[in-house]
C-alpha cells in the first residue's frame, strides 16, 4: 500500500502547544479551587473546548449551569490566546520543518487535522500555512476527536481515500480517532501513554520516509 497523504495534528505535534493549553486549563482549575496534573491533562489532549472544560470540571468535582461554563471556556481561552499571540517560528518543534519538506519532495500531501478554533493564528504567527495541502481546523468541523470527522475531512479535502492517508498524533483521543477513520496512526510522545498507535516516535527530529513503511 502507498501513502499518499500524511495528516497532522498540530497541537503537540507540530508545535509546543499543548503546554500552553494546559497552564491556561491549570490556571482556571486553580482559580476554581483545585489542582490539575499533567496526568490529568493527558485526557484533554485532542478534546474540544468545552467537553475539556466538562473534563476538568468533573476532576474537581464541580458543575455549573451551560452560561457560567460558557462564560469558563471563555476565560481560558483569553488566557490561551494570550499565550499563543507571542508564538513565532522557534516554536515549531524540532524536526517539522525539514519532515515536511521531504514529504512535500516526494510527492505526498500534507493535511492539517485539529479540533482547534485557534489553529489560524498558530498557523499565521509560525509561518506554517504554506506547507498545508488542505486545513482542516475546529471552524470547520462540529465532532472532537475521537471522532474521526476532522481526519476524514482532511483526506477528502485532499482527494485521498483514507487507507492512503497516515496520522500523526500526540493524543489518545486523536489515535482512537485515527483508528476510527481506518487510518494508520504514527503516535509523537511517550510509547507508554500512546501505545495504541501502530508505531510510536518521540519526536521528528531524523525521521526520514522509511516511517511511513508499514
Ligand atoms: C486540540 C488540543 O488540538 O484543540 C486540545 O489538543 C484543545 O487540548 C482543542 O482543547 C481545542 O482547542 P481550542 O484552541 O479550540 O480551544
Ligand atoms: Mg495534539
Amino acid at each position: 500500500m502507498t501513502i499518499k497523504g500524511c495528516i497532522f495534528d498540530l497541537d503537540g505535534v507540530v508545535v509546543d502547544t499543548a503546554k500552553y493549553h494546559y497552564l491556561a486549563w491549570k490556571r482556571l482549575a486553580n482559580e476554581l479551587g483545585f489542582e490539575f496534573t499533567e496526568k490529568d491533562n493527558e485526557r484533554l489532549k485532542g478534546v474540544s473546548r468545552m467537553k475539556s472544560l466538562e473534563i476538568l470540571l468533573e476532576i474537581g468535582n464541580m458543575n455549573f449551569d451551560e452560561e457560567i461554563k460558557e462564560k469558563l471556556a471563555e476565560k481560558k481561552n483569553n488566557w490561551y490566546v494570550e499565550y499563543i499571540s507571542k508564538m513565532d517560528e522557534s516554536e515549531i518543534l524540532p524536526g517539522v520543518k525539514e519532515f515536511i519538506t521531504n514529504l512535500k519532495k516526494n510527492g505526498i500531501k500534507i493535511a492539517l487535522g485539529s479540533v482547534s478554533k485557534n489553529a489560524g493564528i498558530i498557523l499565521e504567527n509560525t509561518n506554517l500555512k504554506k506547507y498545508f495541502d488542505a486545513i482542516i481546523d475546529g471552524n470547520k468541523v462540529t465532532k472532537a476527536k475521537p471522532d474521526p470527522e476532522v481526519f476524514l475531512k482532511a483526506a477528502e479535502e485532499l482527494g485521498l481515500e483514507p487507507y492512503e492517508c497516515i496520522v500523526f498524533e500526540d493524543a489518545v483521543a486523536g489515535i482512537e480517532a485515527a483508528k476510527n477513520a481506518n487510518m494508520r496512526v504514527i503516535g509523537v510522545g511517550s510509547d507508554e501513554i500512546l501505545k495504541d498507535s501502530d508505531k510510536v516516535i518521540s519526536g521528528f527530529e531524523g525521521i526520514d520516509l522509511s516511517i511511513l513503511e508499514f
